[in-house]
């Protein structure tokens, strides 16, 4: 059985690589002037390559819209964002679209791959959507890298859950992004499938210096990353780093539930 205490061999804690996304003094306000929703308040975080990094809090403490302004399929109200060295406030919305096209990965709880495509096409596809060439040979090594070398003419709908997800990370990872950012990317699955899934996500931050954010509810999926962000009415309201166990992540969880502070 998994242990709920990861022992990955490096110490990414103690020895950063370099910073790839910085949130300085986030801050998303909802709504009108007579009704604010502060989703994000303040927010000021850096994550750093060969770095996961688990975002946890209470429903409605500003994880998505954490994730939505980070990775910018969001504009903050206020403060900065940048990626790779790109201050996403700089830039157009064709600029952003091509950021997140290039630099930023996803990988979603419902996998949200196209269903008319074949896993091969869906990875290649943000190459092609970026106007670049998909050469058949570096798709195959994408889906070889997640197991799925004998599926590749296979559609979404012939494919198991666990199946389809490892698809969506080859297809995040084809760009060779600055980061990815993972939203619940194991909901869906059963803990078998989701303890391997993680494991592949844990050995591309270990093995390829991937820089990856993650949300998640679960204690036991957090404990996977090498830090965690607590979250509370939209401010980072504490952190652990280092030996993450789910056993602390569950008693930080149920405190912050109880009264966010
Ligand atoms: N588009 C929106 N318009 C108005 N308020 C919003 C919008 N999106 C989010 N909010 C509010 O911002 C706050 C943070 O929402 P967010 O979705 O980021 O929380 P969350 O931590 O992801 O919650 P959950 O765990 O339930 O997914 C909540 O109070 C929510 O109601
Ligand atoms: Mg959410």
């Amino acid at each position: 059985m998994h242990s709920t205490t990861r022992t990955g061999g490096r110490d990414a804690a103690a020895h950063p690589g370099p910073e790839t996304v910085r949130l300085t003094a986030v801050r998303r306000l909802y709504g009108t002037a007579a009704r604010t929703v502060k989703a994000l308040d303040g927010v000021t975080a850096s994550f750093h390559a060969g770095t996961l990094t688990a975002i946890m809090g209470p429903s409605g403490s500003g994880k998505s819209t954490l994730l939505q302004c980070a990775a910018g399929l969001d504009r903050p109200t206020d403060g900065t964002v940048v990626i790779d060295g790109t201050d996403l406030g700089s830039l157009s919305e064709h600029g952003l679209t091509l950021l997140r096209r290039e630099r930023v990965g996803f990988v979603f709880q419902a996998f949200n791959l196209v269903s008319a495509l074949t896993a091969e096409q869906n990875v290649a596809l943000p190459l092609r959507l970026a106007g670049r060439a998909a050469p058949p040979g570096l798709v195959r090594a994408a889906l070889a890298e997640v197991g799925l070398a004998d599926r590749a003419g296979h559609r979404p709908s012939g494919l198991s859950g666990g199946e389809q997800q490892r698809v969506a990370i080859a297809r995040a990872l084809i760009t060779k992004p600055a980061v990815v950012f993972a939203d619940e990317p194991t909901g869906q699955l059963d803990y078998r499938v989701s303890r391997q899934i993680l494991g592949m996500l844990r050995g591309l931050v270990d093995d390829h210096g991937q820089t990856m954010i993650m949300v998640t509810h679960d204690p036991v999926t957090a404990s996977y990353a090498d830090r965690v962000l607590f979250l509370a009415d939209g401010r980072v309201v504490d952190e652990y780093a280092g030996t993450v166990t789910a056993e602390l992540v569950a008693a930080r969880m149920t405190a912050l539930e109880a009264a966010p502070c």
